[in-house]
Formats: C-alpha cells, sequence, structure tokens
C-alpha cells in the first residue's frame, strides 16, 4: 500500500499520533485575519444562508459521534435549530427536511451506504446538502452541493480516530463561519474562540505524549469484562466515543452513557468489578458529575476520572486520574478524546486483538 506504518506497531496508534497534525491542516487555509472564512469552498449567497432555519447533521457510526460533538457547538454560536440523526434513522423519517434545512451529512469515507441514502432523501426534499469528507470525488461528496474536506490524509485502522479529529475540526469551522454570516456570535467570542482553535494542535499534541499512563491503566483492567464510560454535556459524546473504541477493537463490554442519566439503569450493573470511566474536564457540568462519581464509587466500582491538569480535587474521589490540558468548554472534545482511544488501544493490544482489522467491522458499510 502507498501508507506504510512509519515506524509504529499498528496504524490505529500511528494515526492516533497524527492527531495535531490533522487539526492543523484542517485549519490551514481556513482562517483569515483571526476570523473563519469558508468561502473559498462554500460558494453561499448571504440569502441562501439566510433562509436557512434548521441544520440537520446525519452520519454513522463514529462520524456520528463527532456530529454530537458539534451540535453542542453548533447550537451555542448560531441560531439555528440543530439536530443531529443516525443516517438509517433520518433517512426514514425525514418529513420536516425541507428547503429551509441545511443538512450536513458526516462521512470519513463518503460511502456509506446509509449516509448516502439519506442525502438523497434530504435533497430530494428541497434541503441544502454538504459534505464533511475525507475523500474527495467520493459517492457522497459527488451527490451533494457542496463539500468541505478533511484533510487528515488517508485512515487505515478500521477503528475511526484521526478522522473523528479531522469532523470535529471542520464541523467546529463550520459553526464559528454560519455563527458569524447569521450574527449568532459576538465578535469578541469569535475571536476568543479562533485563538484557542489555533492552539488545539499543540495541546492535542501534548496529550498524545501521554501516552504512557493510559498502557500502564491498560495493564491494571486489561481483563475486565464491562465498563461503564459517562460525561455531561460535551463529554457525552466523548463518553460514546470511548466506549465505541473499546469494544470496536478489544471486544470487551463497554457502555456509554450521559451521566445524569446513569441512575436510570446502568447503575444497576455497578459493583467492585465494573470500572467507571468518567469524562470531567473542568466546564460548567463539573459539579454535577462529581457528584455521579460519588454515585458510582459508593457501589465500589473502581473509578477513572479524565479531567484537566491540576484538577487536585479529583484526587479525593478516584483511584485513577488522568489528565488533559486546558482549553475552553467547547473544545475539550479535541483532547479527552485522546486518552480514550488509547486506552482502547492497549487494552486491545494486551489482548492480542486484531487492531487495525478488528473482527466482523469493515471500514465502511457500503451496503445496507
Ligand atoms: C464503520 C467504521 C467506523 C465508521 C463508520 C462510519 O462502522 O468501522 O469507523 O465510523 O463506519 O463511516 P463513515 O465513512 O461514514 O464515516
Amino acid at each position: 500500500s502507498m501508507v506504510d506504518k512509519g515506524g509504529y506497531s499498528h496504524f490505529m496508534l500511528k494515526e492516533i499520533n497524527e492527531q495535531g497534525a490533522v487539526v492543523r491542516s484542517s485549519l490551514k487555509g481556513r482562517i483569515e485575519g483571526g476570523r473563519v472564512d469558508l468561502s473559498d469552498e462554500l460558494q453561499w449567497t448571504a440569502e441562501t444562508v439566510a433562509s436557512w432555519r434548521s441544520l440537520h447533521i446525519v452520519a454513522c457510526g463514529t462520524s456520528y459521534y463527532a456530529s454530537l460533538v458539534a451540535e453542542r457547538a453548533l447550537s451555542r454560536w448560531t441560531d439555528l435549530d440543530v439536530r443531529v440523526d443516525i443516517a438509517s434513522e433520518y433517512r426514514h423519517r425525514t418529513v420536516r427536511t425541507d428547503a429551509k434545512t441545511l443538512a450536513v451529512f458526516v462521512s470519513q469515507s463518503g460511502e456509506t451506504a446509509d449516509t448516502i441514502a439519506a442525502q438523497r432523501v434530504a435533497r430530494g426534499l428541497g434541503a441544502h446538502c454538504l459534505a464533511i469528507t475525507n475523500v474527495r470525488g467520493s459517492t457522497l461528496a459527488r451527490e451533494v452541493h457542496d463539500t468541505l474536506l478533511l484533510k487528515a490524509g488517508p485512515e487505515i485502522g478500521v477503528a475511526a480516530t484521526k478522522t473523528f479529529m479531522g469532523q470535529m475540526s471542520v464541523l467546529y469551522l463550520l459553526a464559528l463561519y454560519l455563527g458569524r454570516l447569521r450574527g449568532g456570535i459576538t465578535a469578541a467570542e469569535e475571536s476568543r474562540l479562533v485563538e484557542e482553535l489555533n492552539q488545539l494542535p499543540y495541546k492535542v499534541e501534548a496529550t498524545v505524549a501521554r501516552e504512557e499512563s493510559l498502557s500502564e491503566l491498560a495493564r491494571i483492567y486489561a481483563e475486565r469484562r464491562d465498563f461503564l464510560f459517562l460525561g455531561r454535556g460535551y463529554s457525552f459524546p466523548v463518553a460514546l466515543e470511548g466506549a465505541l473504541k473499546l469494544k470496536e477493537i478489544s471486544y470487551v463490554h463497554a457502555e456509554g452513557y450521559a451521566a445524569g442519566e446513569m441512575k436510570h439503569g446502568p447503575i444497576a450493573l455497578l459493583d467492585e468489578k465494573v470500572p467507571v470511566i468518567t469524562v470531567i474536564p473542568r466546564d460548567s457540568l463539573y459539579e454535577k458529575t462529581l457528584s455521579n462519581i460519588l454515585e458510582a464509587k459508593a457501589r465500589k466500582s473502581p473509578i477513572i476520572a479524565l479531567g484537566t491538569d491540576g484538577d487536585d480535587l479529583l484526587k479525593s474521589y478516584a483511584d485513577h486520574i488522568i489528565t488533559v490540558p486546558w482549553t475552553d468548554e467547547a473544545f475539550t472534545p479535541f483532547l479527552t478524546v485522546i486518552p480514550l482511544q488509547l486506552f482502547a488501544y492497549h487494552v486491545a493490544k494486551r489482548r492480542g486483538c486484531d487492531i487495525d482489522k478488528p473482527r466482523n467491522l469493515a471500514k465502511s458499510v457500503t451496503v445496507e
């Protein structure tokens, strides 16, 4: 193949390590004078942009989780009515889609059958369709009105890592751009966020460099049979993605849950055998998630807290603490997902799994 492992034992590890570069190349040429500018790629008239009322994002798998992260930023920075759907659901019930809808289809490969079918339905109903994909010339990219490319380079590992990072980057650029065009965000807020976005590649690289602590954590927990991943707000989709990575490549049962929803079910499964990995950066929901840690701790679950550098309070709540650099709340998923990718990688490695080609999974699901 054209791509080799570049000294890494697996493509997945190589791709995890490329994530700082992926954010950097996604931003390149798309920020001008401290503002996001996508006008080269999206030839939208002011009239078209003003006509939209809702924004639908449609995807499968990890691309769906990147979309759930972006939903939070888009709802905050734009005045659009944002909803995110799984493609196989959206395609069969998209009655409210119309010409006032911007429909965004997120697919690494651009070849996922359900996502392509969902695009055709939305387009048939008059929506303006935008693809966010890593593959120029893919089926999806050829059929939509507009395309934004990830520029992540080919991803070989079946479990998506760097393309998740690329998708979040591009979706955030879109959020800031739409926020500006529609006046949903102040100029001061925009420049503060763009500045933080520019810092992200360095923070991503610093986070990836902490691999050792995840390999140590995997050594302790690789034999467990069940894991619960929790998070709130921006960290909820991160918990979903962390659980997905673990089950995809290590075949361990892992459930991702909204922290506040734990007591409506998963708490029944908790005991000393079930570790709880809580994504808890220092954000506006921090205190609420802390209370969920206490609930899990009371059921004797080993607690792994994934927090922010310098958060000493976590020490009295958790058995293990993994931290990432500080960033604005909205950008925390770019950092918190990395230790979860590395944890899944090291658990799978210890369990002797075929990391780059997990059983029963395909890189892209091109048939229904
Ligand atoms: C498969 C892959 C996943 C991917 C999903 C969506 O399930 O194994 O890694 O997230 O398809 O693929 P897409 O190419 O549409 O992003």
